[in-house]
């Protein structure tokens, strides 16, 4: 049976410049290339977890215009629900303006739409949200909104994947209400340095993202540390919501920690060799495949 990954979050338009250097302050430089690709940290980690068969089901705003469209049309492509989605007539659709240099990423996010993702507008999908398996969310709606669903979902005992992206604090307490917290390193940093109280009941939902570094965790009281592939890196935009969006299908298949968090190290490998947040997102089969390859299926 596949399992019912309901994803809460944001959809933006990426708006991509690859270039060779990143100018200065007051510089003008000539790119190489430039494209507008969907994205948005939300719409990202849905469209990851559908290749790898998750029914999945979003629940996000875009704009009343062309882009919104378009952005609903690439989530349906993928065989995802968008029930949840409805057009927001005052403002446009959220937006990215993405910078990609030597494979890495700048990225500016302008909300838009996206800020309409209101605890208000959440509770009108509360059903699906309760029928999911499993709860996504990210930090690129209203943290209240975020708030409310980490509230809901823990009352009704659903699993919730909390990507703290980007980087916003919230109250000890409610962390917990996670059943994971994935930020990569530069986001543990500023949400969970030594500084802050922690406790072990925080760090073992922490799963650490690191890039080239791999994967921080803690399975059973014993800290993990999964390396990454070593592939080569044309564009890590969406490498993180790959990293999600296939964690929160290993998961809700029930794997152990450790093969989930294989699972989604393998599938953002093959996201970053591509071009796109969405570009080279693996399907089951790819995924299965690249295993197979490295002598290692899952
Ligand atoms: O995580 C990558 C995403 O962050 C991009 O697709 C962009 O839209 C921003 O939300
Ligand atoms: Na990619």
């Amino acid at each position: 049976k596949r399992p019912v990954i309901t994803v809460i979050g944001s959809i933006n338009m990426d708006m991509v410049t690859v270039t060779d250097s990143v100018p200065v302050q007051g510089e003008t430089i000539i790119g190489e290339r430039f494209a507008t690709v969907p994205g948005g940290k939300g719409a990202n980690q849905a469209v990851a977890a559908a290749r790898l068969g998750g029914k999945v089901q979003f629940i996000g705003r875009v704009g009343e215009d062309a882009i919104g469209k378009q952005l609903m049309n690439t989530l349906q492509q993928e065989g995802i629900s968008i029930n949840g989605v409805e057009p927001v007539t005052h403002t446009g659709s959220g937006t990215a303006t993405i910078i990609v240099s030597n494979g890495d990423n700048r990225i500016i996010v302008v909300p838009g739409a996206n800020k309409e993702v209101t605890p208000d507008y959440v509770r009108k999908y509360h059903d699906s949200i309760l029928s999911s398996d499993l709860v996504l969310l990210q930090f690129e709606i209203p943290l209240e909104t975020v708030k409310y669903c980490l509230n809901l979902c823990s009352e009704h005992g659903i699993s919730v994947i909390l990507n703290p992206a980007p980087a916003r604090a919230l109250d000890a307490y409610d962390w917990k209400k996670a059943a994971y917290i994935t930020p990569n390193e530069t986001e543990a940093k500023e949400l969970f340095s030594e500084q802050q109280a922690r406790d072990r009941e925080l760090d073992e939902k922490l799963i650490i993202t690191m890039g080239e570094g791999g994967v921080k965790f803690i399975n059973e009281g014993a800290v993990h540390h999964a390396p990454a592939y070593n592939v080569k890196a044309v564009d890590t935009t969406g490498a993180g919501d790959t990293f999600n969006g296939a964690l929160a299908v290993a998961l809700a298949e029930n794997k152990p920690l450790p093969e989930a968090v294989a699972f989604a190290n393998g599938a953002a490998a093959l996201s970053v060799q591509r071009f796109g947040a969405q570009g080279g997102m693996p399907t089951r089969e790819e995924l299965n495949d690249f295993f197979t390859e490295r002598g290692k299926e899952i």
